[in-house]
């Protein structure tokens, strides 16, 4: 059936409303959009992915990739049902694999089977290769010797940790906090709480104390698994005395395991509430039973920023969130036995759970944990890694990218790095010249790169190139993975824009396994945010092209959500932020073009008139929104101005500072309708340093 426009529905403001509130760089269907994407060059499937005869790819031409997609979409039931008996084990067999739509927001599969993720990714492998290594970490310096986890191993600390938090009195549904280092804790901390049926919820150790405690209140954590400190390029990051300062105001946390990972005698521990790690589980069996899972519970919970209000805890579920992490772990990044794969994001995002956690291990793969940063402490801490490695996959994003390549090939031709079959990219849109550079510097020309697009909600990769059958196009996430229908929509209609050369809003037309299923405690939320906007469709939040050979280009997002250095940030947040300081009035706040982070945060403020402006008050306004969020949202600069460019009805035109701060100001388009249009020169010049 033909989709209704949002606003046919009634259940929406009027298409035309959405634009310029809710929606705010609509690509019109411009067909010159799609320009630089038809000028790009188009390059064959990786020398190395055919290198080897012993290996073929798993899907190794265009041919199968089509025939498989199509059924996939055609034939969803069926496709996955064989994904999830060939992929998964399963206590107890599903008999229906789907039911539900995007029309009501409850799609759901495999529903009467049961199932467990930690013995998916844990067990059977201890089982069947018990001394294989699970978990290979590194930690924040090259001269700390890395750790090897084998599996036998794993299970047994996974095991402890679960035997702990089953004493603490903790049982299926219960909600545990994770706030760590990237380390193999976490890991361990999260197939623990899998095991029990415990629904996880990593916050990311970059966040503030106010961010983690609205957190762990939002979900009534009862137990918190955190760390002493951490260690980031070289500094010491007091972890616990963020997480003590959230607790005071978190009181439903009623027992706290820490991670020594630093072992500073001056952390300080409450006797009554806080236990060390190795002291929690050392009177535990390295033996405890997997709780049956309904493949419809709640695997985790992982909070997300949108454009309005506070962050969503988004609920993925044990066996299609498990399923989409695999499927795509094993097609997109081509995993063979033997291989060693890492994902140096953060397990403190959804990057983390489906590609240093989930996916890998479900495979019985080799997973890598960095807990370090590219740069640090030379610019050569990747390439270091995959050489001493032989790391087989390797997983970052554009922003790291792009910071490396400042310095040169140099860095990364001191090293083998032929190991490696593909590179992969995940955040943000990685702009051409840095993938020719992964592509040329990185790869010599040899390894496959997969631009890979997905989101939090969506659990795992929705478009991306399978690597022994996709040609590549620098800056395009190619064609969409299993079950994945997406539709470019005329943003104000709602209409479907068929065929090649066309730009809208990304949405996709049908349910598959691994999408979040609700807003934790919100699920009107959810439908509002995801389903609501054009009935029928899961609508991304970005702007998309399909270029003359139906591939398609993200342009990022159409609402007010800013990714910087692939972290999404919201507007509102920062501006709740902002304005919850004493000095400031109003605050609007937008993103700009950055070399590196891709975009970054500019705050426009007005002060209240009990204040004048002085040089400190950017300082105190940036620790405001360091305090409330976390470093992650620093803005880059904060500009005090007299006012800012309102509507006569007082609504603030971020469009207008948007052009600003990209330095487009000779196409700011109609002022008139703004209530003081004088501001605007005001505000270009303040922006330009002019006074
Ligand atoms: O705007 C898209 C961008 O990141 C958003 C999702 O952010 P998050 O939920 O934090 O997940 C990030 C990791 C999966 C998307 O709406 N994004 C992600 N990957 C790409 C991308 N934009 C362009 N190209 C990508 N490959």
């Amino acid at each position: 059936p033909v989709a209704q426009p949002a606003s046919a529905t009634g259940e929406h403001p009027p298409g035309a409303a959405l634009v310029g509130t809710k929606y705010v760089k609509v690509p019109k269907n411009d067909p010159s959009q799609a320009k630089e994407a038809n000028d790009a060059p188009k390059f064959p499937i990786a020398p190395r992915m055919t290198a080897d005869k012993g290996r073929v790819p798993h899907v190794a031409s265009t041919q199968q990739y089509l025939e498989m997609w199509q059924r996939s979409v055609d034939k969803p039931a069926e496709f996955f049902a064989e994904q999830a008996r060939e992929l998964l084990s399963w206590m107890t067999p599903f008999s229906v694999a789907h039911h539900g739509d995007l029309h009501h927001g409850d799609a759901s599969w495999f529903l009467d089977g049961t199932l467990n993720a930690s013995y998916i990714c844990v067990d059977r492998h201890a089982f069947a290769t018990p001394d294989k290594v699970a978990i290979i970490y590194e930690a924040d310096h090259p001269d700390r010797p890395h750790v090897e986890i084998t599996y036998r191993e794993l299970l047994r600390q996974v095991c402890q940790l679960a035997g702990a938090l089953h004493a603490q009195g903790l049982r299926k549904g219960d909600a545990v906090g994770i706030y760590l280092p990237n380390t193999a804790h976490a890991v361990v901390a999260m197939l623990a709480c899998a095991r029990l049926g415990l629904v996880h919820s990593v916050i990311f150790a970059g966040f503030s104390a106010e961010a983690l405690r609205d957190r762990l209140r939002d979900c009534q954590c009862k137990v918190l698994i955190t760390a002493d400190q951490g260690m980031r390029a070289g500094k010491e990051i007091n972890i616990k005395s963020i997480a003590d300062e959230a607790l005071r105001e978190a009181p439903m946390v009623q027992k706290v395991i820490v991670h020594k990972r630093t072992g500073n005698p001056n952390v300080k521990m409450d006797p009554t509430r806080d236990i060390y790690w190795d002291e929690a589980v050392k009177s535990h069996r390295p033996y405890c039973p997997p709780v049956p899972m309904a493949a419809e519970d709640p695997l985790f919970m992982l909070y997300t920023s949108g454009s309005t209000g506070k962050p969503k805890g988004l609920m993925h579920t044990t066996a299609g969130y498990l399923l989409g992490a695999a499927l795509s772990t094993k097609y997109v990044f081509d995993v063979h036995e033997g291989d060693k794969f890492a994902c140096v994001a953060d397990v403190g995002w959804i990057t983390g759970h489906s590609y240093i956690v989930y996916g890998p291990l479900a495979l019985g793969t080799t997973t890598l944990v960095f807990e370090g940063v590219p740069t640090w402490p030379e610019p050569d801490m990747y390439w270091r890694l995959i050489q001493k490695h032989k790391l087989t996959q390797f997983y970052t994003s554009p922003t790291a990218l792009r910071a490396l390549r400042k310095f040169g090939d140099e860095p990364v031709k001191k090293y083998d790095l032929t190991s490696v079959r593909v590179l992969g990219s995940v955040g943000e849109p990685i702009d051409p010249n840095t993938w020719m550079w992964l592509h040329d510097v990185v790869g010599k020309g040899e390894a496959a790169i997969v631009d890979t697009y997905w989101q939090t909600e969506t659990g795992a990769h929705v478009l991306t190139p399978l690597p022994g059958a996709i040609e590549t196009k620098p800056g395009s996430a190619t064609v969409p993975f299993f079950g994945v229908r997406p539709a470019i929509l005329d943003p104000q209609t709602g209409e479907e824009l068929e065929g090649n050369d066309v730009s809208g809003v990304l949405a996709f037309k049908q349910a598959w396994p691994s999408m979040a299923r609700t807003v934790f405690g919100d699920h009107d939320r959810y439908l509002e945010t995801y389903v609501r906007p054009y009935p029928g469709y899961y609508f991304t939040g970005d702007g998309c092209t399909r270029d003359h050979d139906g591939y398609l280009w993200i342009k990022g997002r159409v609402d007010d959500v800013i990714n910087n250095a692939g972290h999404r940030l919201s507007v509102a947040e920062i501006e709740s932020a902002l304005t919850a300081h004493e000095t400031c009035a109003e605050a609007a706040v937008v993103g700009a073009p950055d070399e590196i982070a891709g975009q970054c945060v500019i705050a426009f403020v007005t002060l209240k008139h009990t204040h004048i402006p002085t040089s400190e008050i950017p300082a105190l306004l940036t620790y405001a929104v360091r305090r409330s969020i976390g470093p992650i949202a620093t803005p880059k600069r904060i500009i005090i101005v007299p006012d800012l460019p309102k509507t006569r009805s007082g609504k603030v035109m971020r469009r207008i500072l948007r052009k600003i701060v990209a330095n487009e100001t000779d196409s700011l388009g109609d002022l008139s309708t703004l209530s003081d249009p004088s501001v605007v020169q005001t505000i270009i010049d303040l922006h330009n340093n002019k006074q």
